[in-house]
Formats: C-alpha cells, structure tokens, sequence
C-alpha cells in the first residue's frame, strides 16, 4: 500500500487524540506488557488496564473463564495488583511507549473511586481514566452505581474532581433499562467520553452435578454472542448525547468495527478477540488501514454516525 495515500485514521475524543481508533480492553490485555513482545503497542490506538483499585484483589475462585456459544463467560473477580503498585511497578515500564494508557478504575463506595484517581494524578505516563461504574456499591445495598442515574452522577462527580489532570471515561453498565438516562447522569457529572458497554452478568451450569461452571455462581457474558446487544446500547446512548463513545462488545473483524463507528462510536474497544489471538487489535488496525484504502475513504468521518440517530 502506498502510504502516501493511506487513510488518516487518528479520532478525537473530547480534547484528546489518539493515533487510531482500535485499542484493547480493560482486563484482556493485562497491564499492557504481558503483550508487548507480541503486539506492538505503538501501533494501538491504545489500551485499557485492568481494573485498579485502592488495594490488590486475588479476585475469584477458579475456574475463571467458560466458553459459550459465540462468546465466553468470565467471572475473575477484579483481581489487581492495586493502584499503588501499578504505579510503582508498571507505570515505569509502560513510559517508554508511545500509546495512551488508559487507567480503568473500579471501588465499591465513592472514596475507593476517587481515592484510586488520587494516586494515580500524582503518577506520570498515564493518558486518562475509565471509571468500571458495574460495581456493586457496599454503601447502598449492593446496587450497582451504573444501574441508577443518581449513583451515576454521585460517583462520577466525585471522581471528576478527583481527576483535574486527566480526561475522564465512564464504562457504562448494559444491565439497565434506559442506558440514556445513565449516559445523560454521567455527562452532567463530567465525563468526556462514555464506553459502551460491559459484560452482561450470565450464567452456566452442569446440570450432573448442579454446580456452575465457573468458580463463582455467575459471571460475565463476552465475545461475538454480545456485539448485536450493544450496538443498540450504542446507538441508544448516541440518541441520548452528544458525549463521545467508545464502544465495545463482541468485535472480531474489520466490519464489526465499522459497524460500532457507523451506529455513532468515535472509536472502539477490543476484549475477548484478544484471548484467541493476541495480536487481534493490532490485526484490526492494519485491516481497517487496508479496508478504507480499498474502499478508497481516507478519512474515518466517511463512516462516522453512518446510521441516523435523531441526535445527528
Ligand atoms: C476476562 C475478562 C476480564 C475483564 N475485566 C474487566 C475489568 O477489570 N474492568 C472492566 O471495566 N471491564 C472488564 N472486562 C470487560 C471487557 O473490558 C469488555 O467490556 C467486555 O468483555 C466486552 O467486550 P468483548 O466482547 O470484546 O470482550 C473484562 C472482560 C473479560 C473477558
């Protein structure tokens, strides 16, 4: 290919620019270096850590990972090595890469939140944050802060005023009746982008022994199975607001990435692609640099919001 003519495919989120629009999602591409002598991470619009929070977690009995039609269940239990080590240990490794980092941030009452963004404004080499707002909160029983637009708006305002440094990303829970209502919470309380979406909670079970197939009772539907569900979770979100979406769910192929950017996605995410082959959100890169040279768009606006929303 002539780079001479190659499509431009660097996308603005909010403030914030990134060299393309693919990068790897939170808790599939580890801390980013588990992956670095396969995929060049340079190449990456970027990636997102695995969850942090305030301290490490040993996460979830095993088995942690299920296979299911078109897709897998995973129940890890946000094992991390907590925020603080992060930054001690792997922040120094990953600044020697040119990629945004993206710190994916979880609690389970408003102080863990802001309290891990605290000690991440401190650190340097980071390029922003994505709140995991799927968490139970301890404080109220249990509900999730994603699942109601007063938690939403409670914890993204806290952890907006923690994070003054740095662009602020809300990872939207897609275990709601109204994602817009949430979206609309999130926007109000500060958020520069929102991803779209988490895992769906399900479950799997050997009817012999009546025992689930993972360690813990349910976990979290991913992979292909889920792409058709979200992308009208995306859609419905980009009805709601203007705010930029990252959206995520399912995505293999080149298509199903332009899918994601043409229903109203300014950039998208990659998970569990990656767990059978590693490479996957490189691979997307260079097929998407291939499909617009072929297609003959160069520039990504050719496909943006594709779809009408009334909100275009
Ligand atoms: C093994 C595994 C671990 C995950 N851990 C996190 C996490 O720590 N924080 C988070 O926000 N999302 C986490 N996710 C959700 C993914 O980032 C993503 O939202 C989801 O898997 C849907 O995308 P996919 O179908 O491309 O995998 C995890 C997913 C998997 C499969």
């Amino acid at each position: 290919m002539n780079s001479a003519v190659a499509a431009e495919l660097s996308v603005n989120i909010g403030a914030l620019r990134l060299r393309n629009p693919i990068l790897a999602a939170s808790g599939t591409f580890g801390y980013g270096l588990e992956f670095a002598h396969l995929v060049d991470l340079n190449r990456l619009g970027g990636f997102v850590t695995k969850g942090l929070s305030r301290e490490p977690i040993e996460g979830a009995p095993a088995p942690r990972l299920y296979p299911t039609a078109s897709g897998m269940l995973n129940a890890v239990g946000l094992q991390n090595v907590g925020v603080r080590a992060f930054v001690a240990e792997k922040l120094p490794v990953l600044r020697k890469f040119e990629t945004a980092v993206i710190a994916n941030v979880f609690g389970y009452a408003l102080e863990d939140y802001a309290e891990v963004i605290r000690v991440l404004e401190d650190a340097e080499g980071l390029t922003g944050y994505e709140l995991n707002i799927s968490c139970p909160n301890v404080k109220r029983g249990g509900m999730q802060f994603g699942s109601d637009p007063v938690l939403a708006f409670e914890v993204v305002g806290a952890a907006r005023k923690a994070a003054a440094k740095r662009p602020l990303w809300v990872k939207l829970s897609p275990l709601v009746t109204d994602i817009g209502l949430i979206a609309r919470a999130a926007t109000e309380a500060g958020a520069d982008a929102l991803t779209v979406a988490n895992t769906y909670p399900a479950m799997a079970l050997d009817f012999r022994t009546g025992k689930s197939r993972l360690g813990n009772p349910t976990g979290g539907l991913s992979g292909p199975a889920i792409k058709p569900i979200t992308l009208r979770l995306v859609w419905e979100t980009r009805k709601a607001v203007r705010t930029p979406i990252i959206g995520l769910g399912g995505i293999e192929t080149v298509e199903d990435v332009l899918e994601y950017l043409a229903i109203g996605a300014s950039a998208v995410q990659v998970g569990t692609a990656s767990f059978t082959d590693p490479r996957a959100s490189q691979q997307l890169v260079e097929d998407l640099q291939r499909t617009l040279f072929d297609v003959k768009w160069f520039t990504l606006n050719e496909i943006r919001d594709r779809f009408p929303s009334e909100n275009s």
